[in-house]
């Protein structure tokens, strides 16, 4: 039976680093955890019940538009839709850059057309880019394809820029997640509601630990670049999510908030710049 009463968050990729670090801060909301593996899922809720968070899970792929379609059904049913955090993502460590084209872009775009229908009055989208997109400059030749992932050739059109590389896949995914974001910001606004994308710099969940393990120097003067003198955690990036789902940010939408303790615009400095290609 819906309970009207409760204000419901979804939360993508809900298992993994950030999202269960927003799952911890988001405590006056009803949450529906939801993530790859029904096992990884359970866990997360149990985890959440035992800190008396109000949570309920829903495994899914959202590369599959049937599944993402029941989310939404279930997500419907356990209240007033308030937001939803699409931290769901994998980085260039899986090597196949289709892999990452599939879950970070195309999975976003089905992710923001499915919560386009619950989208209402007051209602908010957080999708997650990364500094590394805005390293990938505007192209008409590909920025076409970035944007409407569904398209059948989508993937095909990108491959030519990316030279068969996951992690520059990874890049250009994340200037897509952007661009996806600023076109819905019309439609969404239309129904009263915002979508917003935040870029965190590097933050130290598992994903991060795993690129930290392949290129350990490179990590290493990535911190040294950080005008914040650290990593990032992932409750430095769910403070900006909570406020960014929250009234305050009520005049927020259609944009990307860069939360990287600086290190972005030292990397954009020409000396730095062979860190970032692979
Ligand atoms: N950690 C960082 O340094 C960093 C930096 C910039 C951006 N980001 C972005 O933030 C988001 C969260 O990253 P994280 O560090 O928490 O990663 P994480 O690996 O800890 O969590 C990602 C979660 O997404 C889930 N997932 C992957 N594919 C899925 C699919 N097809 N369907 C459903 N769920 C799926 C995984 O199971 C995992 O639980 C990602 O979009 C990532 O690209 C992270």
């Amino acid at each position: 039976m819906k309970d009207t009463n409760n204000k419901v968050i979804v939360i993508t990729g809900g298992a993994g680093g950030i999202g269960m670090a927003c799952a911890k801060t988001l405590t006056d909301y009803k949450l529906v955890i939801t993530d790859y593996s029904q096992a990884a899922v359970d866990k997360a809720v149990t985890e959440l019940k035992s800190a008396k968070i109000n949570a309920v899970g829903f495994a899914c792929d959202i590369t599959d538009k049937a599944a993402v379609n029941k989310l939404t059904d279930f997500t419907a049913e356990q209240g007033h839709f308030t937001g939803l955090v699409h931290a769901a993502g994998v980085s260039g460590t899986v090597g196949n850059p289709e892999v990452v084209f599939n879950i970070n872009l195309l999975g976003t775009d089905i992710i923001v057309d499915a919560f386009y229908d619950l989208a209402q009055e007051g209602s908010a989208v957080v999708l997650f880019s990364s500094m590394v997109g805005h390293t990938i400059p505007p192209n008409p030749e590909y920025d076409v394809a970035l944007l409407k992932p569904q398209a059948a050739d989508a993937f095909k059109k990108i491959a030519p820029f990316i030279g068969g590389n996951a992690d520059n896949m990874y890049n250009f995914s994340k200037r897509g997640v952007m661009l996806i974001c600023k076109d819905n910001a019309m439609r969404y606004g239309k129904k009263g509601a915002r979508i917003v994308s935040i870029s965190p710099g590097i933050i130290m969940t598992q994903m991060a630990q795993k690129a930290a393990e392949e290129h350990p120097e490179r990590m290493k003067l990535m911190k040294q670049l950080t005008p914040a003198g650290r990593n990032g955690q992932s409750e430095d990036i769910a403070d900006v999510v909570k406020f960014l789902l929250s009234k305050d940010a009520r005049f927020i939408t259609g944009t990307d908030i860069l939360v990287d303790g600086g290190i972005l615009s030292e990397l954009l400095n020409p000396e730095n710049q062979a860190l970032l290609t692979h």
